[in-house]
């Protein structure tokens, strides 16, 4: 059997679906192609037929990933199939995943079908997806939940229509490794046609064991895993595509598989996330948390200084985390830059160069050394792909046990410059009241995350918003050595976004109310 895990990264459909981690589409496009650099073999893009947005989004990555393949989510009905192909159709690899439920469970309560209907829709819909794309995966939803004969009855009949690829989801991540490995060992009994076809897990991680269950299915031959960036999805999360792919490594003596993953861009992959999504990762979460490979306790260090094979069995270097050096200052100039962010792996064309180069130069005014963390941070950060409506030019801010926090801010409209005032509940409560006096825009304010980017008491702090304007979510981030400039240039880079989205709104509008002449 083939020694070659595949891995179907997810974070852009189930991961993205969840609560507090969605994209906007230039955010997508920013990790698709980070997933492509990480070498993913396939990367679900999403789920067209949810909404234009999630359509529009697909077809943009189809149209950008060469390397890996680009996979579309669709419901086993034929309108479902026909918009996914439309989204992903011009992609290099496209794969068309198609799925329905097989538990009595969903068959039941959700679905209101018998064994037979739904194995019927399966078939059409197969069927229907090969007819248009070669590459078509097939999901038994809530297959550890199924019953085991029916399952095998579906799995055969999907191949037989021209599926090459089963996924066997433990959809609401209730199996434990025991159970979920020996269901891929009876469908590799009892399916014929099996090996017509690439088995695959997608495991939940509601009880912590997705990761494990992965594992017991590749046991049982799974050559397929589905995992998210970060372990993000529905509830608790997918199983975590850095936990899998380091585990398939580091113990690829037992397990006899591996994976082609480049693990140097594990680190970086999980941090663009966290940035993009406001998502932060717990510290002590395997792999990619602050904590993964920090040695406190006395005998620890010890040992790694003597010997690292001691008490590590992975290096910070093989999922790309270096050192933070020591970098540049504010004499650094715009070719040391520029040479720093290619040695850290960012190419910068120009434009990029130049606003990562005003933002360094701010930072490094505060702070006498900048580190490699802190200038990834800036670069991270990214224009956010639209033009600027408001931009900040100061604030004042004064506050203190004693006072009611009061916020001065200053913004720049095109040529006008607009000052107002507000008190608040707190520094960064009064700034944002005073920036809502100037504009107009009254958001709601859904989360708001601050994080060191590094150490000491100058390190950088991230700051990142989630905004309601109009019943819409914007989300908005900045770098700053100060928290209430940094929770400032967040909120406003929120507000945006909304006015960009406004803006195109209206240019739609209009768009559709121009009557051609005859
Ligand atoms: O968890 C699940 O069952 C899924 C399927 C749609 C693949 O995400
Ligand atoms: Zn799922």
């Amino acid at each position: 059997m083939d020694s070659r895990i595949i891995i179907f990264d997810t974070t852009l459909r189930d991961g993205e679906q969840s609560p507090g981690c969605s994209m906007n589409g230039d955010e997508k496009i920013r990790m698709a192609k980070q997933l492509e650099r990480l070498r993913v073999d396939v990367m679900e893009a999403g789920f067209p037929i949810a909404s234009t947005g999630d359509f529009e989004a697909v077809r943009r990555i189809a149209g950008t990933i060469e390397q890996s393949t680009v996979a579309a989510l669709c419901r086993a009905v034929q309108g479902d199939i026909d918009r996914a192909w439309e989204a992903i159709g011009s992609a290099r690899r496209p794969r068309i995943h198609t799925f329905i439920a097989t538990s009595d469970i969903h068959l039941v309560h959700k679905l209101r079908k018998t064994r037979s209907e739904v194995l019927n829709d399966a078939v059409r819909a197969v069927a229907y997806a090969k007819s248009l794309c070669d590459d078509v995966e097939f999901s038994c939803e809530d297959a550890s939940r199924s019953d085991i004969g029916f399952l095998a009855e579906i799995v055969a009949a999907a191949i037989e229509a021209g599926a090459n690829v089963i996924n066997l989801p433990d959809t609401v991540g209730y199996a434990i490794p025991r159970e979920y490995g020996q269901m891929f060992k009876t469908i590799r009994e009892r399916v014929q046609n099996i090996d017509r076809a690439i088995l695959s897990a997608h495991c939940h991680n509601d009880l912590g064991l997705a990761v494990a269950n992965s594992l017991a299915a590749v046991e049982n031959g799974a050559r397929q895993v589905e995992c998210t960036m970060n372990g993000i999805g529905e509830r608790a999360g997918n199983a975590a595509l850095e936990e899998l792919v380091l585990a398939i490594k580091t113990r690829h003596e037992t397990l006899g598989v591996h994976t082609a993953i480049h693990t140097e861009e594990i680190s970086r992959s999980s941090k663009l996330l966290t940035s993009l999504t406001g998502m932060m990762v717990q510290r002590n979460k395997a792999i990619v948390g602050a904590n993964a490979f920090a040695h406190e306790a006395g005998i620890h260090q010890d040992g790694v200084l003597k010997s690292a094979i001691t008490y590590e069995i992975m290096t910070p270097q093989s999922v790309g985390i270096r050192e933070s050096t020591l970098v540049l200052g504010k004499h650094s100039g715009r070719h040391a830059l520029r040479q720093r962010c290619a040695e850290l792996g960012y190419e910068l064309e120009p434009a990029e160069l130049e606003r990562v180069y005003q933002e360094f130069c701010v930072i490094a005014d505060r702070k006498k050394e900048v580190f490699d963390d802190e200038l990834i941070a800036i670069v991270e950060q990214g224009d956010g792909g639209f033009v600027e409506e408001y931009h900040l030019e100061g604030l004042h801010v004064s506050t203190g046990t004693a006072l009611r926090p009061t916020a001065t801010v200053e913004l720049r409209r095109a040529e006008e410059r607009l000052v107002d005032s507000a008190i608040g509940d707190g520094p960064v409560d009064a700034v944002y009241k005073a920036m809502e006096r100037i504009t107009g825009m009254v958001g709601k304010l859904t989360e708001y995350t601050l994080k060191s980017v590094s150490l000491g008491h100058d390190a950088v702090g991230e700051a990142f918003v989630r905004v309601m304007f109009d019943g819409v979510q914007f989300n908005g981030r900045a770098v700053s050595t100060d928290v209430i400039t940094g929770s400032a240039k967040a909120y406003l880079e929120a507000m945006n976004r909304a006015c960009a989205a406004r803006k195109r709104k209206e240019e739609r509008e209009q768009q559709s109310v121009i009557v051609p002449h005859t």
